[in-house]
């Protein structure tokens, strides 16, 4: 396949305070076999050589790991494709003569710092409130295969173990909603043994943080479970509700 010609609409805002604009870049001889971050790196290649400033935007592993390759592709987050990231989308996922809007995740708790770049540092406050098991397993460690865990268990907090924490969830949902991601990060945990013991109260504090740094509610659309690149289960909602009542009633006795 021929190399493609692509008219990029790239969302460019020098600060947080600055009120951004999208600039439009002509592309050509794109390969088909690019991914859409090295599409990024030529376009960067281009501006640098003309003396123009680079396209920020986050990236690290480049395989589908980190999480950091958060952007709107065309209206969707991390692109047209089902359960990859930007860095795993390539460039054969659209046509000759195609025009890509790019823009940042938008969400009131997820500011844009520059350009494709935004801040996503809520995410740790979650988890710096419960996303961990804080009993203390050093010293007399009970060898792992000495504690049963049921295999369907197991396979659900693996499941859930694999979000990235990208943020696609919360850019997608109308409400800006944290839950499919904090709901991921409580499973994991409460599905296990070990993490088993502080559950209700990690579900409480993990979901208080969340409304207070101004994530919005869920109202069941589902957007979440569609767009994440990890296919996170909209049951870990269920579970992490579960806890999370639990926790409320124990706190009105
Ligand atoms: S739940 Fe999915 S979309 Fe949300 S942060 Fe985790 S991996 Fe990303
Ligand atoms: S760069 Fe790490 S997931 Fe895309």
């Amino acid at each position: 396949m021929a190399g493609m010609n692509l008219t990029l609409k790239v969302w460019r805002q020098n600060s947080a305070e600055d009120k951004g604009r999208i600039v439009e870049y002509k592309m050509s001889d794109i390969s088909p076999d690019m991914s859409f971050l090295e599409m990024m790196d030529v376009l960067n290649e281009e501006l640098i050589h003309k003396g123009d400033e680079p396209v920020a935007f986050d990236h690290d592993c480049r395989e589908g790991i980190c999480g950091m390759c958060s952007m709107y592709i065309n209206g969707e987050p991390h692109g047209p494709e089902d359960l990859i990231t930007t860095c795993q989308l390539h460039m054969r996922s659209f046509k000759d003569g195609d025009t890509i809007y790019i823009e940042p995740f938008r969400a009131a708790a997820f500011p844009v710092i520059k350009d494709l770049v935004v801040d996503r540092t809520a995410f740790d406050a979650i988890i710096q409130v419960g996303g961990y098991v804080s009993v203390n397993t050093s010293g007399n460690t009970q060898d792992a295969n000495s504690i049963p865990v049921p295999k369907a268990d197991a396979d659900a907090a693996f499941d859930a173990a694999t979000c990235i924490g990208c943020g696609a969830c919360v850019a997608t949902c109308k409400n800006s909603s944290a839950m499919l991601f904090t709901a991921a990060k409580i499973s994991h945990l409460a599905l296990l043994p070990q993490g088993k013991v502080e559950a209700q109260q990690r579900a409480l504090n993990m979901v208080e943080k969340m409304d207070e740094l101004g994530f919005g509610n869920c109202t069941n659309t589902g957007d979440c479970e569609v767009q994440c690149p990890k296919g996170i289960s909209l049951e870990n909602i269920a579970l992490m509700n579960r806890e999370f009542l639990g926790a409320s009633l124990k706190s009105e006795k």
